[in-house]
């Protein structure tokens, strides 16, 4: 059952024009973290696109083609002032959606800049992440993920690259097969192997798994959420089926394409705190830090394992597969359920955009947008 040549691509592409590109177009992606953008503008290249963001101001978030419409220097460049993003050659000045404010040394009477636009994307923040849509209007609503706007607790981001097409990565996420070796601990050999059941849900696919411990069997659940997101966690420490994947967090992860062979893989995870303390062992945040760059095949190691270090794990097993894997010569089998309903998925996604109508997921009404909740658990079963 491998894919056609003609299937993986049109999986793996994301240029602007190519099917799995115009779907995932239509959903905001996060592009950056927003503690990066302080008085310098930041490049970033996304779904194949060079653009650069930047806080003006006044506090607001601005996305732009990189290259500036005058003559093409790149706003990287540029310096934040009098209410938007001037570039540095000619000192044309743009706002955060693209409007062009000062042509200086053009004619007082000119109306030029009236009639062009520097092309822009709509940008917003939430939970310290900065969230861009690429896609044509009407824009649909940035998600309201319990993991971003809850406030009885802490939060933590970061962000870095990971140098492989993004597929492979979301379908890293919808296999949980691979806990038990490619996150081997001293503890694995305890678990019985696992019994796992995708299950198609409103936003994606909802993982369950079974594992035997010592005798007992619990019940894990955790969400994919289209087209890159998934969440996991709620695990408490101690617990006996706790893994080193876990930390009693609640964790979401996007993985965003750069292009066809690079992506950004963004994490946030939030801890709750009770009475003032917090409950959860989360991660440091690292949200200054902004996208920090990995080099392909580079992977730290931890001596006290005796194998890459956690953090490291799904990144030699995902670029390992090649910049683009291959999918003509696998051999799927009955545990890669949820790799073959996540190809399912978007497929019906890239068919619904291409009659005019939204893939799976996109959400237009305020109404279910409060928050929402996807909770994994994880219950004892026996
Ligand atoms: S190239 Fe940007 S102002 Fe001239
Ligand atoms: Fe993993």
């Amino acid at each position: 059952m491998a894919l056609s040549k003609e299937e993986n691509e049109m999986l793996t592409r994301v240029g602007p024009g190519t099917p799995a590109g115009e779907m995932l177009r239509r959903y905001w992606q996060p592009i950056g973290l927003a503690a990066e953008l302080q008085d310098k503008p930041k490049r970033r290249r996304i779904l194949g696109e060079d653009v650069v963001m930047f806080r003006d101001d006044r506090g607001r978030v601005g996305v732009l083609t990189l290259r500036c419409m005058h003559r093409g220097t790149s706003l990287e460049f540029g310096h934040i002032e009098n209410g938007g993003l001037r570039c540095c050659y000619h000192g044309w000045l743009y706002d955060v959606e693209g409007k062009v404010l000062e042509t200086p040394g053009e004619p007082p009477a000119s109306t030029f800049k009236e009639r062009i636009r520097q092309p822009a994307y709509k940008a917003q923040e939430l939970g310290g992440v900065v969230f861009v849509y690429m896609g044509p209007e009407p824009a649909p609503l940035l998600p309201r993920y319990d993991v971003l706007v809850k406030e009885d607790g802490v939060r933590a981001r970061r962000a870095r690259t990971v140098n492989c097409n993004f597929f492979q990565m979301i379908e890293n996420s919808v296999d949980q097969n691979h806990l038990k070796w490619l996150h081997r601990t001293a503890k694995t050999p305890d678990w019985d192997d696992g019994e796992i059941d995708p299950q198609q849900f409103e936003y994606g696919i909802l993982n369950t798994y079974t594992r035997r411990v010592a005798g007992k069997k619990w019940a894990h659940c955790n969400f994919f959420v289209m087209p890159t997101m998934n969440k996991t966690g709620n695990v408490e420490e101690g617990h006996p089926t706790e893994h080193r994947a876990s930390s009693a967090g609640e964790v979401m992860r996007w993985r965003v394409p750069i292009d066809d062979t690079h992506s950004m893989h963004f994490t946030v995870e939030f801890g709750a705190v009770v009475d003032g303390k917090p409950v959860a062992n989360i991660m440091k945040d690292d949200s200054a830090a902004g996208l920090c760059e990995t080099q392909f095949g580079v992977y730290r190691w931890d001596e006290s394992i005796g194998w890459f270090a956690r953090g490291d794990q799904d990144r030699v097993a995902q670029e390992s597969q090649g910049p683009i894997y291959d999918r003509t010569t696998e051999h799927l089998v009955y545990t890669d359920r949820g790799v073959i309903l996540l190809r399912r998925l978007y497929k019906e996604s890239i068919e619904a955009v291409k009659r005019g109508g939204d893939p799976i997921g996109v959400i237009r009404d305020p109404e279910k947008n409060r928050i929402i909740r996807l909770q994994p658990h994880e219950d004892l079963l026996d």
